[in-house]
């Protein structure tokens, strides 16, 4: 049941019509439980409130579909407004972004010239941005672009998932490029082909990756909100006397909030992923699609206008 619930949340995350209208008629049906607000200036409140608490953020520039040159170019000229606010407003927030957000799907060059253009913000107003990693189909590509600008950039990260088989191979082939990586379990559907269908091995390829990563003396952002998975960070902390300075943990913003607060509380950096935007259609299916359970806050949000 559970499974047929996610492939549904899946889906709908991928809907086209949904998407728009879900943009036409607003920020509705418990948006706001995940996505800080449908501008930078909304979300930008969020994040001063959330890093008075004590936590740092990374703030992403919703956008899905973009099949468009000139909707890739307002997506990168609205993720450079945002560089700029975080800088004027002192917030301490890094940025995430999507490559199909940038056009990836539509030319090379695009999505090099507005990262670029971002990377070189980012660079100005010390803001480190991370290539989000999206299915599998992209991941090769996303790859040799983050490689393409780690080389002219300092301010560049990316992401591995641990459901991939081909994971262990790019991590130790990043090495040479003294990357900044989160690493998570991955979001999205992909076939037994290229990602192991079982969680109890995405969970074991997890915690190795971590602790490769984590011994390759990398900085590692675990971007996660299983307790099995924080508590093994734990120990590898105490077994290989790791600083705190070498890793950090991430969580999504509106979930699992104690358990944040618990990092927070223990002393460890802790990393709030921010969304913004009025394009929260497929964002908030795929979190759906991660907890059905959390459908009854989706609900409430829809009653509550
Ligand atoms: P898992 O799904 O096994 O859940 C463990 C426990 O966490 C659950 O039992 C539940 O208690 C809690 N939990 C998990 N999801 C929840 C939810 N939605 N609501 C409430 N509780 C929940 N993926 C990707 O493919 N590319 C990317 O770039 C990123 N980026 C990214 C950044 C950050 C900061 C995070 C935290 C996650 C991502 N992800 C991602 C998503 C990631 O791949 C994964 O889908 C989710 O984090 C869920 O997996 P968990 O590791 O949390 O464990």
């Amino acid at each position: 049941m559970e499974q047929l619930m996610r492939n549904f949340f899946l889906f709908l995350s991928k809907n086209k019509t949904l998407t728009k209208l879900a943009k036409k008629y607003g920020f509705k049906f418990g948006a706001s439980r995940f996505v800080a607000g449908v501008d930078i200036d909304h979300a930008s409140r969020k994040i001063k409130e959330i890093n008075e608490d004590g936590f740092v953020v990374t703030v992403d520039h919703l956008g899905e579909f973009i099949d468009n040159e000139q909707e890739a170019r307002e997506s990168a000229d609205e993720c450079i407004h945002a560089i700029k606010t975080i800088d004027e407003k002192g917030l301490k927030s890094e940025m995430s972004l999507k490559l199909t957000s940038m056009g990836l799907d539509i030319s090379e060059e695009l999505v090099m010239e507005n990262l670029r253009k971002i990377l070189e913000a980012g660079k100005k107003h010390n803001v480190t941005v991370t290539i989000d990693m999206e299915d599998y189909e992209r991941c090769e590509k996303t790859l040799d672009i983050f490689k393409e600008l780690r080389k002219e950039y300092e301010n560049v990260g990316t992401v591995l998932q641990a459901y991939l088989y081909r994971t262990e191979e790019d991590l130790q082939d990043l090495n040479e490029f003294d990357p900044y990586l989160r690493l998570v379990k991955g979001a999205y559907k992909e076939s037994a082909e290229v990602a192991f269908p079982d969680k109890k091995d995405v969970d074991e390829n997890y915690k190795k990756l971590i602790k490769l990563n984590l011994l390759n003396r990398n900085y590692t952002a675990i971007g996660t909100h299983d307790d099995d998975i924080i508590d093994y960070v734990k120990q590898l902390e105490k077994e290989h006397n790791l600083s705190r300075d070498q890793f950090e943990f991430q969580m999504l913003f509106g979930i699992r909030i104690e358990l944040q607060n618990k990092l927070l509380n223990e002393g460890y950096k802790m990393r709030v992923y921010v969304p913004y935007g009025d394009d929260w259609f497929g964002y908030n299916m795929r979190r759906l699609a991660e907890r059905p359970a959390n459908v009854m806050f989706v609900l409430k949000g829809i009653f509550k206008k």
